[in-house]
């Protein structure tokens, strides 16, 4: 891996199983060594310092790593005046700090251009929990401003191929039934597509993506991104090409049309948090070669599990995760119990020092899933300064956690199997984009006529045809 670094990391435990709590796990193996921060899709862990304390993860130095951009207050400026909406609380507050190619996808949503959302989730349990829900919050968000077609990819192969537990019709089962929770979070069907990469995707457009990018990804690419080595399955090699192929707008005749000239044009922009970053590395340095666009990222940070900021929470770990199945008791107890706390040991200590919100599990739950401005600022200054006590920031925590949940169960009861299949269904979508695009200067408008005419076009139903990847 050359142009966009790798992270050469260890190979995981059980790759692609929602990642072990693996601070600690690695702080008992080595109490006194320090050990280095490590984010794959297959593991997360802020590291271990000299003296054995879990490091939270530090965003900025992956950012570097990852050869990334930050996102700076002058991008969420130009976000804002070319929208014409306010950034996200994710937006305003950091949780969405990084990105690739952002700008282009600004630009073209200035100018009536067309492009679309593409997110996913590996269906590794029947359960999804609250730090799944953030992208697919971010990307309903970004659904609603940019009013333009999206793709959500449910890879089961992945997680099969990945497992050495689960079996096909396991995944198959998860794949469909986390749909139906990814549906609840709100996405409208009209400009929606789903799919699980075992269901009717293969042999359509796509599989010809999937086996055009395949063919350009060596082995060594592969070890170099993932920290794979001989001893991996050709599935989870192959895997890679899979998650990439959905980048690319030929990929969905049925949402874009076939005219591969003009359909090779639309890129994407994937919402994701930062651990799935490898996978589109790799994809962004094959893409030209199949002369297609490269995709734009914008990453978030993890919401961390109950049990401190150096890991993201696990579907396998009951107690380091709200799961959105949970009752109100549950998310209670689970607050209370096992929320790691950035408050002193005592009362009275509480109140000379206050606490420290940098690593209180409750104060970053909040930052994620209350709205308000101005509340958050009051709860961290009385927290900090040591007016309110731990309990009593657990008692807000849990308050705003159980809203959540509960009205996300609400949603969830009228997700029927009908309901599921529309967003399955190989339709057309109807997306309208910039309501107001900015006018090009006079000479580029012969130029971008073309383009013009394709952005315009794109909330009429297109025939559906098969466009071609560069074999
Ligand atoms: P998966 O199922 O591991 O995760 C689904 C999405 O959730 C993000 N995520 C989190 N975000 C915040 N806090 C957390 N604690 C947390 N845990 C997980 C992941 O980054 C991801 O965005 N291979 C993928 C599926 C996939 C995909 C994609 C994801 C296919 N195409 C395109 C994002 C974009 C996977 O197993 O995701």
């Amino acid at each position: 891996m050359t142009k966009e670094t790798s992270t050469g990391s260890a190979p995981a435990d059980e790759p692609g199983q929602p990642p072990k709590l693996t601070t600690s796990a690695l702080a008992e193996q080595a109490p006194a060594k320090s050990v280095a921060q490590l984010i794959t899709p297959f593991e997360v862990s802020g590291g271990v310092d000299e003296s054995g304390k879990l490091l939270p993860v530090d965003y900025e130095k992956l950012t570097r790593e990852f050869g990334a951009t930050p996102i700076t207050p002058q991008l969420l400026e130009r976000f804002e005046r070319v929208t014409g909406k306010k950034p996200h609380r994710f937006m305003r507050r950091g949780i969405v700090f990084s990105h690739r190619d952002l700008e282009k996808i600004l630009d073209r949503y200035e100018k009536g251009e067309p492009f679309y959302l593409y997110t996913g989730r590996g269906p590794s349990s029947d359960s999804m929990h609250v730090g799944h829900a953030i992208p697919f919050e971010f990307t309903k968000y970004l659904q609603n401003t940019f009013d333009c077609p999206l793709v959500i990819q449910l890879t089961d192969d992945e997680k099969f191929m990945h497992s050495k537990k689960l079996k096909l019709e396991d995944v198959k089962r998860f794949a469909l039934d986390n749909a139906k929770d990814i549906i609840a979070i709100g996405f409208d069907p009209a400009k929606t597509f789903m799919f699980n990469d075992t269901g009717g995707i293969m042999g359509t457009a796509f599989f010809d993506n999937v086996i055009s990018m395949a063919k350009r990804i060596t082995a060594n690419q592969i070890f170099g991104t993932f920290g794979f080595n001989g001893g991996n399955n050709v599935g989870e090699i192959f895997f890679c090409a899979v998650q990439s192929a959905t980048s690319f707008a030929t990929s969905f005749p049925h949402i874009f049309g076939d005219n591969p000239t003009k359909v090779r044009t639309i890129p994407c922009l994937i919402p994701c948090a930062i651990d799935q970053d490898p996978y589109f590395r790799q994809c962004r340095e094959n893409a030209a070669q199949m002369k297609y666009q490269k995709p734009s990222l914008i990453h978030s940070v993890f919401l961390p599990a109950l049990q401190g900021p150096g890991s993201k929470m696990s579907a396998s770990i009951d107690a380091s995760a709200i799961f959105l199945t949970d009752t109100p008791n549950q998310i209670k107890n689970k607050i209370n119990r096992f929320a790691f706390s950035g408050g002193q040991d005592t009362a009275e200590k509480q109140r000379e020092l206050g606490g420290d919100t940098t690593v209180d599990v409750p104060f970053q739950y909040l930052t994620f899933f209350l709205e308000d401005d101005e509340e958050l600022a009051r709860i961290k200054n009385a927290y900090e300064s040591g007016e309110m006590m731990t309990g009593e920031i657990k008692q807000i925590c849990i308050r705003y956690l159980q809203e959540y949940v509960a009205g996300f169960q609400e949603r969830r009861k009228a997700v029927t199997e009908e309901v599921r299949q529309e967003y399955f269904a190989f339709k057309p979508l109807a997306y309208k984009g910039n309501p107001n695009p900015v006018k090009k200067d006079a000479a580029d408008d012969k130029k971008e006529g073309e383009k013009e005419k394709a952005s315009q076009g794109h909330t009429k139903k297109m025939s559906v045809g098969r466009a071609k990847p560069e074999n």
